[in-house]
This record gives C-alpha cells, structure tokens and sequence, in this order.
C-alpha cells in the first residue's frame, strides 16, 4: 500500500550573532567587494559558543512541530542530516530524541552534505508512503562554524551556522512529495572533505597542527559539479512527474553561492521572481539551507495549497538532490486573511 506523503510543518533556528563582511575583513585578506561579487553573500549567523548542532535542531524543531500540530511523542522517527554532529556517537538525532522528549522514535543521521535534507526528505517519505510510520521528523541542522580554518579566505567567507526541520505525514491523495532524484558521484569525495577525525586520518597533534579537522574545498570543482547537477536533478524531477518548469511556483535552491543559483535559473529558463534566494543573509548552511528557504517561503505567504515547489541541493560526497512536492498545507496567510 502506498500513500501520500507531504510536509504537514516547517520551522527555522539562526543563532543570534551575525558575522559580516567587514568583520571578515579585520579576519583574513579578504574584502566586503569580492565576497558579494563572486557569492552574493552578505553576512553569515554563527551560533554561541554554549550552542552545538542538536540546540539549533532543538529549536528548529519546536516550531516545526507547533506548525503541524505534532507532539514529540507521535514522532516514529528522526532524522537530522548534517556534517557538524554534536558528537562522532551518539548521533544528533538521538540528543535531539532526548531534548524533545520523542520516546517513541527511531533516530538516526545522515551525512549526504548539503543534500543531506533533500535526502532525508526521500527516506522518511518512503517510510510514510510504505505504511510504515506515520509522522517523521526531517531536520537540517549544522555549525560549520566549528570546522571551518578561519585562516583560510578561500572558505570561512561562505558558510554559516542555522538549523530548519519540516514533519512529513501523509497528507491528501495527490498532494506532497510526486518524483525524487537522489544521486552521488564518489569520485568527487576529495573536493570537499574533512580529511582528519576519521578512521583513515585518526585525530593527533599533527592532523591539528595541520587543519586537518577543517573544511577542505576545491571551489572551482565544486562550482562545475554543481553547474551541471542543480538543473539536471530539476529536469529529472519535472519529467518524473509529468511537468515542466512553467508549472513550477517555486524554485528552492541549495544556497551556495549566488552564481551558481543564477547558472541554474539561466539553464533552467525560470523567472527569478520564482526562486528562493537568502544567501545574502545566510550564506551556506549546508543541509540547513533548504529548510530554512522553506520556512521563510511558508511564513511570507509565499507558499499556497496547490503550489508545486522543486527543492535542490547539491554538496559533499558529492552528492545531488532534487524533489518535485505539491504543496499541501493550507496558507496561514490566506487563512488568517
Ligand atoms: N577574498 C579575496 N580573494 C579570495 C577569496 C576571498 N575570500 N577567496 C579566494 N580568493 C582569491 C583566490 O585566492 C584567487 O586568487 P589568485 O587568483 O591570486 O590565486 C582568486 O580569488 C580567484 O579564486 P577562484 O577560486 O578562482 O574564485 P572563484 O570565482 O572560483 O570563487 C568560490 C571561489 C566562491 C569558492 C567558488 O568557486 C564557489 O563558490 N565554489 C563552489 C563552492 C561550494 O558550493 N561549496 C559548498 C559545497 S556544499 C557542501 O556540502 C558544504
């Protein structure tokens, strides 16, 4: 048996403190001019230093749960995607489990890079549509800030700290989540990695010493992989689903860099009025930035019962992810109006 499955509840957490360009300047050798041009990016939050993934989770959470009218205790599971765990074990979700009190869960992570919340997406709805369980908690939450080299100008100027989480549930025949395009290309693993920390390169002074427990990035790769992916998995979401991208009302894509998200649009043929963009603020939360994309959409009226929305990400690993949903939560805007 398989059943309907949508987003019945979304939410966001940014941490209070907001990093800006000009304070990055003071940093490294770097300038407020090139960080806009080459990534749009204006100012980035960074979480305090008492915070860990599972607290901007926690918060994230709440609000999505209180958006769908969910108790923690109906959860059957949890899924936080992220690369900035609390801890290597237990798992975020298993502290966030404990934080909101969700005794009945299944918790677990999963690491899938900035994808990671795309690809929880695809699990927790199969999980759903399965007949399996029937209220999941997605989550995307990280502080990249604890592992970026704020040495390093070619990559503290792009990320940020946050945490969105949305609740899948069955929802109206027809409605929700209608085509997935989930992929990995391994062979790109070494353009971004945290090459210290892990079985392969164990923690010692010398793999601190050497900031190996930082983010590793080759940008232009990335950028290319990335070029090439974002509209690809749209495609294949469109066509999986029988549609075209003038069916679209909204576009949320993974927020990176401006540049790419602009490649995307001109490849895509897509009205910018209909995309999501917050980079400016935000710059990349990684598995974070979609959920927060969504929550914003939903809290400025933006999304409508109906509206077919394509989210797409693309990240470590490196991965790709696209998902093509039905809107199917009445608008809080048009309710209340
Ligand atoms: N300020 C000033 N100059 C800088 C900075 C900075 N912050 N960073 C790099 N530069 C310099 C470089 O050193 C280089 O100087 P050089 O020519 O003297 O060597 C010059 O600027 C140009 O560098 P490029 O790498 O060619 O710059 P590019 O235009 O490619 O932009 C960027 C770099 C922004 C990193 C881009 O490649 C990019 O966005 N790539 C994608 C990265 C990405 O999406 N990462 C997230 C992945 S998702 C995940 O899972 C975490």
């Amino acid at each position: 048996m398989t059943y309907s499955v949508g987003i019945t509840g979304v939410g966001k957490y940014l941490p209070e403190k907001i990093l800006t360009n000009q304070d990055l300047e003071k940093m490294v050798d770097t300038s407020d001019a090139w960080i806009v041009e080459r990534t749009g990016i204006r100012t980035r939050h960074i979480a305090a230093p008492e915070q860990a993934t599972s607290d901007l989770a926690l918060e994230a959470s709440l609000k999505a749960l209180a958006d769908a009218g969910a108790k923690p205790e109906e959860l059957d599971m949890i899924i936080v995607a992220t690369e900035t765990p609390d801890y290597k074990y237990p798992s975020t979700a298993c502290l966030l489990q404990a934080k909101l009190g969700a005794r009945n869960a299944a918790c677990f992570d999963l690491s899938a890079g900035c994808s990671g919340f795309v690809y929880a997406m695809g699990i927790g709805s199969q999980s759903i549509a399965s007949g399996l369980y029937r209220k999941i908690l997605i989550v995307g939450a990280e502080t990249l800030s604890r592992i970026l080299d704020w040495t390093d100008r070619n990559t503290c100027v792009l990320f940020g700290d946050g945490a969105g989480a949305a609740v899948l549930e069955r929802v109206e025949e027809g409605y929700g989540i209608l085509s997935l395009d989930l992929g990995a290309d391994g062979t790109g693993g070494g353009h971004l990695i945290q090459p210290a920390g892990g079985s392969r390169n164990p923690a010692t002074h010398e793999t601190v010493d050497a900031h190996g427990h930082t983010v590793h990035m080759n940008g232009q790769e990335v950028f290319r992989f990335a070029a090439r992916k974002m509209p690809a998995a749209c495609k294949k979401v469109l066509q999986k689903a029988g549609m075209t991208i003038d069916d679209i009302s909204l576009l949320v894509p993974h927020q990176a860099n401006r540049r790419i998200i602009d490649n995307a649009l001109t490849r895509l043929k897509i009205d910018p009025k209909r995309v999501w963009v917050n980079i400016e603020k935000y710059g990349n939360t990684s598995a974070a930035c979609i959920p927060i994309c969504l929550s914003e959409a939903w809290e400025a009226g933006r999304l409508k019962k109906g509206d077919n929305v394509i989210l797409v990400a693309f990240g470590a690993g490196l991965t790709w992810a696209g998902a093509l949903l039905k809107w199917a939560k009445e608008s809080e805007v048009d309710t209340i109006g």
